[in-house]
Parts: C-alpha cells; structure tokens; sequence
C-alpha cells in the first residue's frame, strides 16, 4: 500500500469475505476499520463529466472515510506543508481523511461511486472552502 506522508490521512483496508462465484463482501465497522462513531454516511455518482472537480475543501471538525466502491479516481491530498495524490480504485481501500486536510477529486471514472463515512453532521460552517483560510488555520 502507498506510504501516505500527509498529516490525517491513512488508507484503510477492508476485509474481503469471498464467497467464490457468488461475490466478495467487504465490512467495515464504528470504532474498529472506521476511527469514529459514525453520524452521516453520503455517495457521489453519475459523474459522467470528464472535467469534473469536487471537494475543494477541508472540515474543521468532522472526520471522513471515503471507499470508491466501483470504478477509481484520484483524490489529492494537502496538509498546508504536504500535498500527495492518490487513486483509489480498489472496493476495499478506504481513505481516512482527519480534519484539516484540504481535498480534491478529479479524474473519475465514469461508473465511479464514492461512499462517504462521517463524523458528525452536516454543517457547512465546519467547512473550510477557501485555500488561503485553510492555510491561515493549518499552519
Ligand atoms: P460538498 O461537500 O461540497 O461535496 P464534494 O466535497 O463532493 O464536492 O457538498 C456539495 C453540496 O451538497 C453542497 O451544497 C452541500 C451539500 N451537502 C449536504 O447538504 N449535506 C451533506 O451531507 C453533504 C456532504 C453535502
């Protein structure tokens, strides 16, 4: 697995329960593969734009794990002194995004899907949406 040298993010492997011809099962749990009790789970799909960009930002206080369960994309990751950029393309590869690192995400592939584990609800005021203030308050 990629050596991840920006501070708060980890990838997190998952299981694979095989059941031969008949699927893979991958689960991941509160407080055990995920590092928090989790409030809110969202997914991002129908990204049929090759240009598209989302994230763009960084939470104060809520913590992530985003799995890309079908297809990849690259997701980059800054920490207001290391930046890395990272394909997830695997059902079973989480990343762990801590507060305080500022995200992109581009280069999806069309029947990609991402899966959202959170922290806490939403609400945009523990959201950091502009770069500059995100480096103002990281460093
Ligand atoms: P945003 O977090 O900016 O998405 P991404 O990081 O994938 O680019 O959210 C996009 C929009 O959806 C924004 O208007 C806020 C809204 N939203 C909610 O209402 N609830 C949620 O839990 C999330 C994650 C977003």
């Amino acid at each position: 697995m990629e050596n991840i040298i920006v501070k708060n993010v980890k990838l997190i492997q998952l299981s694979q329960i095989k059941d031969g011809s008949d699927g893979i099962l991958s689960v991941a749990q509160e407080s055990k593969e995920i590092p928090f009790h989790i409030k809110r789970f969202f997914y991002i799909y129908n990204l049929k734009n090759k240009n598209a960009v989302r994230g763009k930002h960084a939470h104060r206080k809520v913590e992530q794990v985003l799995f890309c369960i079908n297809g990849s994309f690259e997701i980059l990751v800054d920490d207001g002194k290391f930046k890395q950029s990272i394909i997830l393309s695997e059902p079973n590869t989480g990343i762990f995004l801590g507060t305080y690192v500022w995200n992109i995400m581009r280069n999806f592939s069309d029947n990609c899907i991402i899966l959202v584990v959170a922290s806490d609800i939403y609400d945009e005021n523990e959201y950091i949406r502009d770069y500059s203030q995100f480096l103002k308050e990281t460093i």
